[in-house]
Order: C-alpha cells, then sequence, then structure tokens
C-alpha cells in the first residue's frame, strides 16, 4: 500500500503523458499498467502500422514507380512476416522508450490490473493504493466485431488489427470491413504484400469524416492498385468457415456475396469501461458508453476522478490523448492550463496516399451554410512532387470569404502527415489564409503547394 499525488489508470499516450507532465510539477506520480507501456498506439496500433506501411510504400515504389528513375531492381519479393517482424522490434523500441521515460521523469509503475475504489483509491492485487489529489481513468480501447450479423473476431478466419500486426504472411484474399483510419491503411498493407483486397464500407464513401474530394482521390488511387473498394455496402450476413468466410452484402439494394480467407474488422473500437469499479466509484457512464466528463475540466462525475483519451470520447486519437494528458495534471497541480481546442486536432489517415486534415471539410461548410471559397493546388503541378515522382492528390483550404479564417484544410499526397501542421499551427493562431500566404515558403517544397492554396482560395494562384 502506497500513497501517490497521483494515481493514473493506463499507460497509453494518454496516460503516460499525463504522468511525465504530472512528474514534471513535482507531483508524485504511479501509473498502473496491465501490459506494455506505450498502451494500444505503440504495441499493436499506430507505430507498428507505420512500420508496415513503410514496408508496402517500399514495396509500392519498385515495383510501381520506379520507371524513369535510373534504378532498376531485377525482382520484386514481399515477404510479410519478415515486415512484420521489423514492426514489432519498432515497437517493442518504443515500448522500452516508454519505460526509460517513466524511470527518467520518477514515476512509478504499478503492473497489473487496476481497479477504482471509492475516495480515489486503487486497488492493483491485493495492494490498495491511495491519490491524494487525483485519479486519472486512461484506460483506452479495444476492437469490436459485429457478433449481430455473424461477425465475431475468432482470431483466425475474422481477426482484428491485433490479430493482423501479428501474422506471418499476408492472406491470399481478404476483406476488410469498415474503411475508417485502420480500414484503409490495413487495406493499403495488404494489397502491397499481395493480398487481394475488398474493402468494404457502409456509408457512401470510404474514409467517411474526410472531405468527399479525399475520398474520392484515395478511392481512385486504391482501384488503381487493384483494390476492390465496395462504398455504400452494408454486411447483412457472414457465415465463418474453418478457412474462409462468405460476406452477404447488400450493394445500392442489390444483394453480392463475397468469400474470403479472412475478414479484418474495422468497423470501430469499444472502450475500456467494463470490470474496474466506476460504477462503484461514482463515476458515470454515457449513452454511448464513453466515462461522462466535463468538457472543461476533464473531470468525471465522481470528484476527484479525471478521465482522458479514447474512454473519454472521441476523437480517439492518440493525440488528442496526450494533449488531454497534459492539460489534467497541469490542473491537478494548481495551474489553468488552455482550454484544448476540440475542433483544431488535425486527423491523418497514413496510406498512400496520406489524408491528412484540419477543421472542417467542404460538406461541414455547406450544411452550416458558411460563406466560404475553395483553393486547390495539385502537387502535379508542384516542381518539387513532379521532381520527387509524387504528383499525386492536392492541397485544399476552405476559406471564409469575410474573414479571411481557414475553415478547414484538407491534404491528399506523400507527406500529407508532415504538410497539415504548418495548417493546424496557423489555425491555432488564429492566422488567415492571408497571412498563411505572407509566409515565405522556400522553393522547390511541396509545401509551396500549401500557399499556392492559400492564392487559390483568394482567386490569386500562380502556378496553373
Ligand atoms: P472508425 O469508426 O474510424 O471507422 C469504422 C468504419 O466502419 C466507419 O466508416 C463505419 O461506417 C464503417 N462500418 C461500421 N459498421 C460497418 C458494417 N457493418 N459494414 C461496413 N462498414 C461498417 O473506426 P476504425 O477505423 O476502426 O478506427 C477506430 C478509432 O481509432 C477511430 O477513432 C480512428 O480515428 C482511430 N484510429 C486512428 C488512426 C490514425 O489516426 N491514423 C489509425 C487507426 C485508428
Amino acid at each position: 500500500m502506497a500513497t501517490f499525488d497521483v494515481i493514473i489508470l493506463g499507460g497509453g499516450p494518454a496516460g503516460y503523458v499525463c504522468a511525465i507532465r504530472a512528474s514534471q510539477l513535482g507531483l508524485a506520480t504511479a501509473v498502473v499498467e496491465k501490459e506494455k507501456l506505450g498502451g494500444v498506439c505503440v504495441n499493436i496500433g499506430c507505430i507498428p502500422t507505420k512500420a508496415l506501411l513503410h514496408s508496402a510504400a517500399v514495396a509500392n515504389l519498385v515495383s510501381h514507380d520506379l520507371k524513369g528513375l535510373g534504378v532498376e531492381v531485377a525482382s520484386v519479393k514481399t515477404d510479410y512476416g519478415v515486415a512484420m517482424k521489423r514492426s514489432r522490434q519498432v515497437s517493442e523500441q518504443n515500448s522500452k522508450g516508454v519505460e526509460f521515460l517513466m524511470k527518467k521523469n520518477k514515476v512509478t509503475v504499478i503492473k497489473g490490473m487496476g481497479t477504482l475504489l471509492p475516495g480515489k483509491k486503487v486497488k492493483v492485487g491485493d495492494e490498495t493504493h491511495t491519490a491524494t489529489k487525483a485519479v486519472v481513468i486512461a484506460t483506452g480501447s479495444r476492437v469490436k466485431g459485429i457478433p449481430q450479423i455473424g461477425l465475431e473476431i475468432n482470431k483466425t478466419t475474422v481477426i482484428s488489427s491485433d490479430e493482423a500486426l501479428f501474422l506471418e504472411k499476408a492472406p491470399p484474399t481478404i476483406a476488410i470491413v469498415g474503411a475508417g483510419a485502420v480500414g484503409s491503411e490495413f487495406a493499403d498493407i495488404f494489397n502491397a504484400f499481395g493480398s487481394k483486397v475488398t474493402l468494404v464500407e457502409a456509408l457512401p464513401r470510404i474514409l467517411p469524416i474526410e472531405d468527399a474530394e479525399c475520398a474520392d482521390a484515395l478511392t481512385k488511387s486504391f482501384k488503381k492498385r487493384g483494390i476492390v473498394v465496395m462504398a455504400g455496402a452494408k454486411v447483412m450476413k457472414a457465415t465463418v468457415g474453418a478457412a474462409d468466410v462468405t460476406l452477404e452484402l447488400e450493394v445500392a439494394g442489390k444483394a453480392e456475396k463475397v468469400t474470403v480467407e479472412k475478414v479484418l474488422m474495422a468497423a470501430g473500437r469499444a472502450v475500456n469501461t467494463e470490470n474496474m469499479g466506476f460504477k462503484e466509484a461514482g463515476v458515470q457512464l454515457t449513452d454511448r458508453g464513453f466515462v461522462k466528463v466535463n468538457l472543461a475540466t476533464l473531470e468525471t462525475t465522481a470528484p476527484g476522478v479525471y478521465c482522458i483519451g479514447d474512454v473519454a470520447g472521441p476523437p480517439m486519437l492518440a493525440h488528442k490523448g496526450s494533449r488531454e494528458g497534459v492539460v489534467v495534471a497541469e490542473r491537478i497541480a494548481g495551474h489553468k492550463p488552455h482550454a484544448i481546442k476540440y475542433d483544431n486536432i488535425p486527423s491523418v489517415t497514413y496510406c498512400h496516399p496520406e489524408v491528412a486534415s484540419i477543421g472542417m471539410t467542404e460538406e461541414q461548410c455547406k450544411e452550416k451554410k458558411l460563406d466560404y471559397q475553395v483553393g486547390r493546388f495539385p502537387f502535379s503541378a508542384n516542381g518539387r512532387a513532379r521532381a520527387s515522382n509524387e504528383t499525386e492528390g492536392f492541397v485544399k483550404i476552405i476559406r471564409d470569404k469575410k474573414y479571411g479564417e481557414i475553415l478547414g484544410a484538407h491534404i491528399v499526397g506523400g507527406h500529407a502527415s508532415e504538410m497539415i501542421h504548418e495548417l493546424v499551427v496557423a489555425r491555432e493562431n488564429e492566422s488567415t489564409v492571408e497571412e498563411v500566404d505572407l509566409a515565405v515558403h522556400a522553393h522547390p517544397t511541396l509545401s509551396e503547394a500549401i500557399a499556392e492554396a492559400a492564392l487559390d482560395s483568394m482567386g490569386r494562384v500562380m502556378h496553373t
């Protein structure tokens, strides 16, 4: 039994970042974690998938994009098992890195399953620990199947990203149910490793939360590479056999059937709120099953108990959780941190081409009847993109006509995940589109496409 200022339940990107900040502010801090530090992101999410996506990008480059570069590769052979092992090493390295950071910051790591008890106490095994200032719930989320239609994850023929990350071989055929970030990234990976991929999305287009133009560009690119994209396709029933699965789909009122060796479920995640004493400790849930939090303070319905990350509600993104971790630590330490601007959290899907965005989509601007002007610039007109043979995609900026506000910005293309931050910083600081253009952009860079899209939204584009 030990006493700390702060006890954090869960050592993912929300929890461990909260611990570092709390410790920096002089609070005696403990993190309770039942598995490896780093959570889903480091161990079975963001990091290992990015390692696999890098392998996929290299495979695509040497298979399709070497023409005219003066480089020849005699024959291309891909091996998912080898790529998987490397992705595990990268993940392991990152988890060890988090362990190191806990030591460096003098955060106590308590291994085991934590249960919240009333009065800011946490039980781990036979030990009960007390927090004098606060307990922070950061228990994250997990994959889920759709048992109602027969798609329960059985870890063999019906898998989730958890299993996909440990496969020794890419399956000959795979259907991916759900074309959000998880589904689109795995479609890219398995396609590059030779699987025949069918991507099934119930809503009318893939990446449904992104701007329609971006989703359409990605659809085109996926189709060109042989991925079968079925949008507006509802899975009605699944028949799961020992070696294959048959999906019965309804596509635009018509019945279709797809039989594949594996189905990867990527239709959203469930949050971890069960069997951890939340209800007994006075922590209430929302109708959708998230922990109920006061968004201004991130405090739950139990005084002194905070909640951050996936379990606190959407968007379920590592960087949103980490920021909440910092803000909560500062609040517990008695500071007055800046409020989080939830409408200024970037979204990135790391498939090829990458899709990155900030702010509103054009569809949302239309719905809100805003008076806006769209600026676009294609990478095919950008010198650096031509030189690097990365001409796919575009930058799109939506500008408020009267005030020049950046209502939304959307990038499809190589390095979109890195480029978007210029516009994230601009929006955070309430810079106008005019001010984005005023900043001199180095030549030749892909970022010049941002300045050109800014100009285009003012009717002054130069290079198209
Ligand atoms: P998601 O909720 O983003 O996407 C799931 C998709 O499945 C939706 O488009 C939904 O319409 C579709 N769907 C649901 N039921 C279906 C059905 N029966 N048939 C066909 N389609 C169906 O969930 P996802 O991709 O699993 O990701 C979970 C969370 O993790 C999200 O919040 C996501 O943003 C986050 N994440 C973020 C990543 C990133 O930032 N790159 C990478 C991976 C996950």
